[in-house]
């Protein structure tokens, strides 16, 4: 879906989200990838760490709600050398509602979520388990479908979303109805000031709305980095 969604950019983004974060760059450090079934994240954050800082202790608790995602990410793993290592693990749960014996308060370093954050029902909820989980000083980064905020791109963006993408979606997948959804859900999803002040309310700091630190479009805006620290 996400290749339909960005004609294949998405692996860009991804790349470009995972490696601005610089896992493993203070030494080994505990990470949580929400929604993030289909192992994309944890994959780069894991290769990231290695090749840049040789580190092989960096370690990614692999979140989703959806128990197919998970096999297909469980699936991709085990071709990598990370499979039946601690550093990978994969769990089936809520975002909205991480079991709180498992995913313990002020544990991970390090919060992702990706093209995962939109689907969720409550966003203040998912922050909220996400402020919880982090230790104070840790980041929360999230990587999402955003608004454009070029009038032209956007136009054109409009045109290929509302046509081209639910019609791949028909001709790949015979599915159009999800890609249908998918379209609407990102222009549901609130714009990059109004998703700032959310992470906010939920405690975190974000750099300032007005010199462009609190987020980072990709692409004009097709895609957006929002980032968050907790106080320590
Ligand atoms: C578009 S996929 C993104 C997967 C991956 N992060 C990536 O970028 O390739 C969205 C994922 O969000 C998961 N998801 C939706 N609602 C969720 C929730 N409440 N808690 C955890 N995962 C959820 C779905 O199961 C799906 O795997």
């Amino acid at each position: 879906m996400n290749d339909a969604s960005s004609l294949g950019v998405h692996r860009l983004w991804k790349d470009t989200f995972v490696s601005e974060l610089r896992p493993g760059r203070r030494g080994p450090i505990r990470c949580i990838d929400v929604a993030g079934g289909t192992g994309d994240i944890a994959l780069r954050i894991l290769d990231h760490a290695r090749e840049r800082y040789a580190d092989r202790e960096i370690t990614v608790d692999v979140v989703d709600i959806n128990a197919q995602m998970l096999k297909e990410g469980f699936r991709r793993f085990k071709k990598t050398m990370y499979h039946n290592t601690p550093q990978i693990s994969f769990h089936e749960a809520n975002a909205q509602e991480l079991p709180a014996d498992k995913f313990t308060d002020n544990s991970y370093d390090l919060y992702t979520i990706a093209f995962g954050i939109r689907n969720c029902t409550s966003i203040p909820a998912v922050l909220k388990e996400a402020y919880r989980v982090l230790k104070p000083g840790g980041t929360f980064a999230c990587l999402e479908f955003s608004k454009v905020d070029n009038p032209l791109l956007s136009l054109a963006y409009d045109q290929y979303s509302f046509t081209m993408i639910p019609l791949l979606g028909t001709i790949l997948t015979g599915d159009r109805a999800s890609y249908q959804y998918l379209v609407e859900s990102i222009r549901k999803f609130p714009p990059q000031a109004e998703f700032a002040n959310m992470i906010r309310d939920a405690g975190f700091t974000t750099g300032k709305d007005v010199d462009g630190s609190a987020w980072e479009n990709m692409w004009g805006g097709i895609a957006c980095v929002h980032t968050g620290v907790k106080v320590a």
